[in-house]
């Protein structure tokens, strides 16, 4: 088998360097959350009602050992197969084992022992707090390389991490193994730190910045280009919240950057375009989310409300078509007629119809739709 980016290479010495440092960071010099420097790696986001109600029964060292910055768990994952890249004491799996049920199930992978120990200390005791046997289970592994953790191509329905992936010394390697990984129409939905620019090699490379999720943050506009070349969907952010760095000697090394904690989805789906172009095309949510009744929030701007068909844009419409999310959405229309770039804000606007069949100029009916 010939060696290619991601799979058989051993990692190159320079990898071998951050890969120590993190590991030594994360099962050595943290003992729990409340050892950490900054911010970065601490949620402040407030997560939905159904997982916070599924933490109420993750063991308590696990919580205490959590190290995420976000809550990167979709609503209506029941009965899938999901994956956690860098799952550290394993708060997230616990997590998704309540949510997939009884018929899904959750791997994670990590590659710090004293992590995986943790994680794995405390199943048989969640088992009898859930009343039931999850099937989750945590491997050794690096996440630029799932496959040699016994990851199969096509196997995973939704993939997570929470602020793992700038740890990692070959991001591109981790989402590219992620896309191989999910079946299509599937999904990466993860959070993670992110700067609003290059950072200087200086930043890279100090020890506190890189371990505390900031000095391996990606810029924004770089993540977006990867996820482009990778052949994802453009990503779609849930929740962006602002990392403060305090710390004069950090906040010397990082040179006035801004860096943010985002919640991201990004889909395997099929046909999408580099901005959001309008067909007028229109997407009915079924409220068929067990948590989602109301409406549904496909990212921080678009909320489709149960039993209301609102514009969507193409690529859109593309996700609710082909992804997972398939079932739950009805969409009407169909690329064949263009009516020029999709404009924001008209995707929350509902139409309803009336008797008088005018044609639209504008507004809640995207353009060129009747209403
Ligand atoms: C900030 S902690 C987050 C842990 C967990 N996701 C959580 O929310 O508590 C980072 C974790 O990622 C793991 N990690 C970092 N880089 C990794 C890599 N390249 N491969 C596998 N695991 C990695 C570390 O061992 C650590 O457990």
């Amino acid at each position: 088998m010939s060696c290619t980016k991601g799979s058989c290479c051993p990692p190159k010495k320079a990898d071998e360097t951050t890969y120590d440092m993190v590991r030594e960071y994360y099962g050595k010099v943290l003992t729990t959350s409340g050892d950490l420097k900054t911010s970065a790696c601490t949620a402040c986001t407030i997560p939905p009602k159904y997982v916070t109600d599924a933490i109420a029964l993750v063991p308590s060292e696990v919580n205490e050992k959590f190290y995420g910055c976000g809550a990167p768990l979709p609503a209506g994952i029941d009965g899938l197969t999901v994956l956690d890249l860098g799952s550290g004491s394993g708060r997230d799996c616990y997590i998704a084992a309540k949510l997939v049920g009884p018929k899904g199930r959750v791997i994670g992978v990590d590659m710090t022992d004293e992590q995986l120990d943790v994680a794995r200390a405390h199943v048989n005791a969640f088992a009898e707090r859930l009343g039931w046997e999850p099937q989750l289970e945590f491997r050794k592994g690096y996440i630029e390389r799932i496959q040699e953790a016994g990851i199969e191509d096509g196997s995973i329905d939704i993939a997570i991490s929470n602020c793992v992936v700038n740890l990692s010394p070959d991001k591109h390697a981790v989402l590219q193994g992620v896309y191989h990984a999910l079946r299509s129409g599937g999904e990466f939905y993860f959070s993670d730190v992110y700067a609003d620019r290059r950072l200087s090699k200086e930043a890279r490379s100090h020890a506190v910045l890189v371990g505390e999720c900031i000095g391996g943050a990606l810029y924004t506009e770089d993540f977006r280009r990867i996820c482009e070349e990778i052949g994802f969907t453009k990503p779609r952010i849930v929740s962006q919240t602002v990392v403060d760095v305090e710390d004069p000697e950090l906040v010397q090394v990082v040179e006035g950057a801004t860096f943010y904690s985002i919640t991201y989805r990004l889909f395997k789906a099929g046909d999408q375009e580099d901005r959001e172009e309008n067909y007028g095309q229109m997407a009915t949510y079924r409220g068929t989310f067990a948590d989602e009744k109301d409406a549904y929030q496909l990212d921080k701007d678009i909320k489709l409300p149960t039993g209301q068909s609102v514009p969507v844009s193409g690529n859109v419409a593309d996700i609710l078509q082909t992804s997972w999310l398939h079932p739950h959405f009805s969409v009407e229309g169909n690329r064949d007629r263009h009516f020029g770039l999709f404009q924001p804000g008209t995707s929350t606007a509902t139409c309803k119809p009336t008797a008088d069949r005018t044609p639209a100029k504008s507004g809640c009916c995207g353009g060129g739709r009747t209403c």
